[in-house]
């Protein structure tokens, strides 16, 4: 072994770890605020998608900094956020206030409420963090009541298997990752991207209908604020949503 270049490789502490959101916490909240993508794309679609909120019980699960916990209140929701992240928590506190219902949880792991607690979930890209959405699927089933609702965003598989070349199977669940630049520096992040087929078997397997796909244009206003990205995105697949939903009654 030469041990002089083993010396000088990074050691594990030297790198910079995969989807830390704890190091670019506040430079990502204050991107996803007012850009096209998150401020005039993502979160919009995520509201209208949600659909009256008014009273409702609803989890946002990987709330992040809480833009959509904050959009979603302010429609008159109860709102509780959930997310793996400390860092990103924190921000959402201080946006929400002292008194937010804001939980650190693992979504691939036991959710920390009872059987029946929400009416409605979102989740906004987050789900193309995980592996297996099958534990993760069937907590969210497990905490909305009967004909209770999830909305949830991802990566939209078209462009996650179009992002290398060679180009992947289509067909095989596959992780990629790239960096995001934040602050002058990179950070590497890791998704998981899967076939279409294997999203929609995977909510039906967890026990939702799925009642919504859409691929909504960004908002009519973003046209003249970001003229050239407004042509981009609105002539290019990015996300997917769906809606889908809890049977009203059990073995309906
Ligand atoms: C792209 S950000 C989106 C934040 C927010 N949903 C939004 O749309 O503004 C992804 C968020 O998912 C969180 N996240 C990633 N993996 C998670 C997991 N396994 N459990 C809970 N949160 C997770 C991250 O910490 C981050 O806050």
């Amino acid at each position: 072994m030469d041990t002089d270049r083993a010396t000088d490789a990074p050691q594990d502490s030297d790198r910079p770890r995969l989807n830390d959101y704890e190091s670019f916490a506040a430079a990502y909240s204050a991107e996803n605020e007012n850009n096209l993508v998150n401020g005039y794309y993502a979160r919009p679609a995520m509201v209208r998608l949600a659909g009256d909120v008014a009273g409702r019980r609803v989890l946002d699960a990987g709330c992040g900094s809480g833009p959509l916990t904050a959009a979603l209140r302010e429609r008159g929701a109860h709102v509780t956020g959930v997310d793996v992240s400390p860092a990103m928590l924190e921000l959402a506190r201080r946006r929400l206030g002292e008194d937010a219902d804001l939980h650190l949880a693992d979504l691939a792991g036991r959710l920390p409420f009872a059987d029946g607690a929400f009416d409605v979930v979102v989740s906004s890209l987050v789900l193309h963090y995980l592996e297996d959405w099958g534990p993760t699927l069937a907590e969210l089933r497990r905490v909305l009541g009967p004909g209770g609702r999830l909305v949830a965003s991802v990566d939209h598989p078209f462009v996650a298997y179009t992002l290398q070349d060679p180009r992947p199977d289509y067909f095989a669940s596959t992780s990629y990752t790239f960096d995001w630049s934040f602050d002058g520096r990179l950070h590497p992040m890791r998704f998981w991207r899967k076939p279409l087929h294997a999203m929609t078997e995977a909510f039906t397997a967890a026990g939702f209908r799925i009642t919504a796909l859409s691929e909504p244009q960004p908002e009519p206003a973003a046209r003249e604020l970001f003229p050239e990205e407004f042509a981009t995105l609105s002539t290019s697949t990015c996300f997917l949503f769906f809606v889908v939903q809890v049977p009203e009654e059990d073995g309906d």
